[in-house]
C-alpha cells in the first residue's frame, strides 16, 4: 500500500544514495514546494545541504523575515540570505514586457544564486523543488510542439556554466501531495498549507515598469486582502489569493475632494494543480469590506476591481 510515510523513507533512501558524500545547494524561495524540498533533503544528508534564499525585494510583506527564521532558527537548516532588492530593482527600471521581465528577474537570481554558490565552496548537486505539473506545463502536455505562454523562472535546466547534477525529489507529485508530505515531514501549517506564489514575485502583478513605490503600495494592498480573507476564515478554501496593482490612474471622491489615484485588481481562484482554475465566489458583502478597507488605507489607491476570469482563457497571474 502507498502512504506518505512510505514515499517520505523510499524519497531519503533514493536521496542518499544520489547524494552520496556530497554537497547540494537547494533554492529557496519561502514557498511550499522548495520548502519541502529543503526539509526533505535535510532529513536525508543533514549538513551536506546549504539553502540559498535570494530575495529579489518582490516578496509579500514580513516574508523574508519568516523563511530565515523558519528555516535557520526552527529547522536548523544551513541558510544563506541574501538580499539582492537593489539589483533587482535596477534591473527592472524601464522594463515594461512580462517576458522580458521575467527574464530579467530569471537571469538575474541565477547570477546571484551562482554568486553565494561559489561563496560557499561550491556544490555537486542543486536542488529544486520541481513538481510534476512543472514538469508538463514546460514540456507540453500533449507531446506536441509546446507552447511557451509564460517563461517559469524555476524550470527548464541549468545555465551553461554551471556544472551540477540535479536534484528533485518532489518531481513526481502534485501540490496536493507536496503538501501531505510537508506535513508527514512535520513542517508547520503555516509554510504546508501556504499559497502559491510565483519565483518572480510580486514583478509580475505590476503590470507595466516595477518600482520599490509600487511594490510597497502593492504589499499593502495585499496584506489587507490576505488579512481579510484569513479573518472570514476562507484561506484554506482559495488556491491562490492575491492584489494586482493596475497601471491606471481614475478619479474618485474622498470627503469634499477629488482623487485621481491608482487602482487595484483582487484574484482568488480554486484549483487542484494550477493548470485550469475557477474563479472564488466571494460573496459580495466579503468584497465590499475589502474594498472599504484598501482605499481608506491605503494612500494612492481608490479604486478596487475583481478579476472574474477563469483559466483558461486567463492565466492566473497577470503576467
Ligand atoms: P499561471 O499564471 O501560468 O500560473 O496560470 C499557474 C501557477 O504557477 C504560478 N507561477 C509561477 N510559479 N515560477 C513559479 O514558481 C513562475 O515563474 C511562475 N509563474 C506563475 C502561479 O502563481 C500559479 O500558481
Amino acid at each position: 500500500d502507498w502512504t506518505m510515510a512510505g514515499f517520505r523513507a523510499e524519497a531519503v533512501a533514493k536521496l542518499r544514495a544520489q547524494v552520496g558524500g556530497g554537497r547540494v545547494v537547494c533554492g529557496l524561495s519561502g514557498g511550499v514546494d522548495s520548502s519541502v524540498a529543503a526539509v526533505l533533503l535535510h532529513e536525508a544528508i543533514g549538513d551536506q545541504l546549504t539553502c540559498i534564499y535570494v530575495d529579489h525585494g518582490l516578496m509579500r510583506a514580513g516574508e523574508s523575515a519568516q523563511v530565515v527564521a523558519t528555516f535557520r532558527d526552527r529547522f536548523n537548516i544551513t541558510l544563506v540570505h541574501r538580499d539582492a532588492s537593489e539589483m533587482f530593482l535596477g534591473a527592472l527600471a524601464g522594463v515594461t514586457d512580462p517576458e522580458v521581465k521575467r527574464k530579467t528577474i530569471g537571469r538575474l537570481f541565477i547570477e546571484v544564486f551562482e554568486e553565494e554558490q561559489h561563496k560557499i565552496g561550491g556544490a555537486d548537486f542543486l536542488a529544486q523543488g520541481t513538481l510534476y505539473p512543472d514538469v508538463i506545463e514546460s514540456v507540453s502536455a500533449t507531446g506536441g510542439p509546446s507552447v511557451t505562454i509564460k517563461s517559469h523562472h524555476n524550470v527548464g535546466g541549468l545555465p551553461a556554466g554551471m556544472r551540477m547534477a540535479l536534484v528533485e525529489p518532489l518531481r513526481d507529485l502534485f501540490k496536493d501531495e507536496v503538501r501531505a508530505l510537508g506535513r508527514e515531514l512535520g513542517m508547520p501549517e503555516e509554510i504546508v498549507g501556504r499559497h502559491p506564489f510565483p519565483g518572480p514575485g510580486l514583478a509580475i502583478r505590476i503590470p507595466g515598469e516595477v518600482t520599490r513605490e509600487k511594490a510597497d503600495l502593492l504589499r499593502l494592498v495585499d496584506t489587507i486582502y490576505l488579512d481579510e480573507i484569513r479573518k472570514a476564515g476562507l484561506y484554506d478554501a482559495i488556491w491562490q489569493a492575491f492584489a494586482v496593482l493596475l497601471p491606471v490612474r481614475t478619479v474618485g471622491v474622498m470627503g469634499d475632494g477629488r482623487t485621481y489615484d491608482m487602482a487595484c485588481a483582487l484574484r482568488a481562484v480554486t484549483s487542484t494543480d494550477g493548470m485550469t482554475a475557477d474563479v472564488y465566489p466571494f460573496e459580495m458583502s466579503f468584497l465590499g469590506r475589502v474594498s472599504a478597507r484598501i482605499v481608506n488605507e491605503v494612500r494612492g489607491i481608490n479604486r478596487v476591481t475583481y478579476d472574474i476570469t477563469s483559466k483558461p482563457p486567463g492565466t492566473i497571474e497577470w503576467e
